[in-house]
């Protein structure tokens, strides 16, 4: 594949990973470290109970790191929160704002997710920031205009150092099922159109993700389209053998 882009291959562990999950990062880095190029940027977001021994571990690494939410202010009386400038101080170098299970489980509004998308800019944090129609959305022929709303909503005017979008259909996350290639590629040239008319030259280098059943075997056909420059991959991440597959298939 060549691109303007680099790809970017992001895992997203969720809910899962005990300290033996750690074992997977080891066996992604051998497998990179055998990779004399890899043609493209490699994180994981490992729950947070993880992110700081994974990234202490692998700082001379290919694998860089990231959080899977942040909380909007930079400290403060919020039991349980993290703030992004904590994960910058644990090793990340990205964050996840806006997954559409936080919009979901914990009401998170597009204003939230600005907001939060803010605060990880202001602490050196990339944001991922994620956008995505429900199935019923999609159904009513709908996809287009929600994920443009959202996309308008919850990116910040100022993108600072740059920011990545995530479009994952949320009737996608987890079920096995995906949208067909030109459904994918329709909605990517949209994303790519709205962000060149709102940031510029600088809309024309953000890369755009696709996440949703990303997995070894329809990786390849997903990752060559245009305006598609890389993956947001749950399940298949958590085995260093098929986020490997899925890395390969960048090149
Ligand atoms: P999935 O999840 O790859 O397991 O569908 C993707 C995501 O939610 O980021």
């Amino acid at each position: 594949m060549s691109k303007a882009i680099t790809p970017l291959i992001v895992g997203n562990w969720k809910m899962n990973g005990l300290i033996e999950q750690l074992g997977e990062i080891d066996n992604l880095d051998y497998e990179l470290s055998k990779v004399e190029k890899i043609t493209c940027s490699v994180v994981i977001c490992p729950p947070a109970t993880l992110l700081m021994k994974a990234a202490l571990s692998k700082r001379h690494s290919k694998i860089a790191f990231g959080g899977q939410d942040c909380h909007s202010e930079e400290k403060g009386a919020h039991t349980g929160d993290i703030s992004a400038k904590m994960l910058f101080d644990a090793g990340a170098q990205f964050v996840i704002v806006g997954h559409s299970e936080r919009r979901v489980d914990h009401n998170e509004s597009n204003e939230i997710v600005t907001q939060k998308a803010k605060a990880a800019l202001l602490s050196g944090l990339t944001p991922i920031i994620c956008v995505g129609e429900s199935e019923d959305e999609r159904k009513q022929g709908r996809a287009l205009e929600v994920v443009l709303e959202q996309l308008t909503s919850s990116t910040p005017d100022d993108i600072g150092n740059g920011i990545v979008i995530a479009y994952e259909p949320v009737w996608a996350i987890g079920t096995g099922l995906i949208p067909t290639l030109d459904d994918i590629d329709e909605m990517h040239n949209m994303i790519r159109a709205e962000l060149i008319k709102q940031h510029g030259k600088k809309g024309a280098k953000i890369p755009i993700l696709y996440g949703g059943s990303m997995k070894p075997s329809n990786a390849k056909e997903i990752l060559i389209l245009e305006n598609v420059n890389g993956g947001l991959v749950g399940g298949a991440s958590l085995k260093a053998s098929d986020f490997f597959q899925i890395i390969s298939a960048c090149s």
